[in-house]
């Protein structure tokens, strides 16, 4: 009788479950608008990789989806390119998939914590959420549209050997990097410390500003940990495909949190075709980087809008004022296309977002935030009229 009281006292499994912090959290859920172009999760569209991505899908035996997956061929392709070797790679399915990989491998049960820019792709905080990981982060400072470096090595440095500063870089979602300096520094200080430097680079792709080297030889370096996607340079969101660059032995370790076989057969051969016209995809990239250029500097011509410096395959918009963003969402959205509001971050003020587009696309965007501007003028001219 008594031990069944006390057991009473304990919520069950399930109230546990209904009780949870982690009910806090949204689950994930991708919802698209029907027919809508989706400039909002900085996706890649392009007919080269299209067409790339074509000819992979009907050159694949169906006999090969019979089979589990193996890596090692477009592991060893990757090595080849990056000029490292194979066993300081880890292939995972898409850079998310490495974030809860590295939550888990890096979290709690090694006492570590995680110092972060003050805006970080989301998956950070919400894994950190789930596994119990203490965030700790740096602002942003809207004047420089940058991150403070310097509060990056102050919270690591007091937290020696028990820290890893995840930085991404460029950074998403707002497109502001570190300088190669300041990148070197935070290096050096983090090796010293005993502790591990983690960069998400899924937009380097794009960058055509100075780009940090990082130590020559990644794979040799006990203290950088460097992240790449398929999702965004090769416009393989849909595949699922990214990696880990780092120490053989770290690499080696983290390898017994993956899942078994994380990428499929589909998006491993994807991505072979794709490394092997590595010249076209660079293409791509410089093409994007001159539309992100032209963009930015129509947009920030438009009265009202200034276009804040990016190096991702996006640019941030800030408007004068919170109605100008809803009114420039409203003109987009009528002219079918989404972007992402910025504003429920509550770090950037009034800032609406624009994932690159082949240039129709981008000029559509345009039309629709200069008329935004237009009726914003118009209704302000109104209102001064009145006073
Ligand atoms: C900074 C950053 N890291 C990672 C990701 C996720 O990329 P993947 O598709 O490789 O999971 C995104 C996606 O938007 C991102 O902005």
């Amino acid at each position: 009788m008594k031990a069944a009281s006390a057991v009473r006292t304990r919520p069950t499994m399930l109230e546990a479950v209904a009780a949870s912090p982690v009910q806090a959290l949204r689950p994930y859920r991708r919802r698209r608008v029907p027919g809508a172009v989706n400039l909002a999760s900085n996706e890649l569209r392009h007919p080269v990789l299209e067409r790339l991505a074509g000819e992979a899908l009907s050159d694949l035996p169906a006999a090969d989806l019979a089979g589990y997956p193996s890596g090692t061929a477009v592991t060893r392709l990757l090595a080849d390119r990056l000029r490292t070797s194979p066993e300081s790679l880890l292939l995972v399915a898409g850079s998310d998939d490495a974030y809860r990989l590295l939550t888990e491998a890096l979290g709690p049960t090694l006492g570590a914590a995680a110092v972060t820019q003050q805006l970080n792709y989301q998956s950070l905080p919400d894994y950190a959420r789930l596994r119990g990981l203490e965030l700790l982060t740096a602002p942003y400072l809207p004047q420089r549209h940058a991150f403070d470096t310097a509060e990056l090595i102050r919270l690591q440095a007091a937290r020696p050997g028990r820290a890893v500063v995840w930085l991404s870089n460029p950074n998403g979602p707002t497109g502001a990097v570190h300088t190669p300096e300041e990148l070197e520094n935070l290096c050096a200080t983090v090796a010293a410390a005993g502790n591990l430097l983690v960069v998400d680079e899924v937009y380097r792709d794009f960058q055509d500003g100075p780009r940090w080297a990082g130590p020559a030889r990644t794979g040799h370096h006990r203290h950088l940990l460097r992240l790449r996607s398929f999702s965004k340079g090769y416009g393989l969101a849909g595949a699922r495909l990214g990696y880990l660059h780092g120490h053989p032995d770290l690499i080696s370790y983290l390898a017994r949190w993956n899942t078994p076989g994380p990428v499929s057969v589909t998006a491993l051969h994807l991505a072979a075709h794709l490394l092997r016209h590595g010249d076209e995809v660079a293409a791509v990239h410089r093409e994007v980087a001159a539309d992100r250029a032209w963009f930015a500097t129509a947009a920030d011509a438009l009265p009202g809008f200034t276009a804040l410096p990016s190096q991702g395959n996006f640019v941030a918009v800030r408007a004068g004022t919170d109605q100008l963003v809803r009114r420039g969402l409203d003109a987009l959205a009528e002219e079918g296309i989404t972007v992402r509001d910025l504003r429920p971050l509550g770090v950037m003020g009034p800032v609406l977002r624009v994932g690159m587009a082949q240039r129709p696309v981008l000029r559509r965007a345009l039309t629709a935030l200069s008329q935004a501007a237009d009726d914003q003028a118009t209704r302000d001219g109104a209102g001064a009229g009145r006073e």
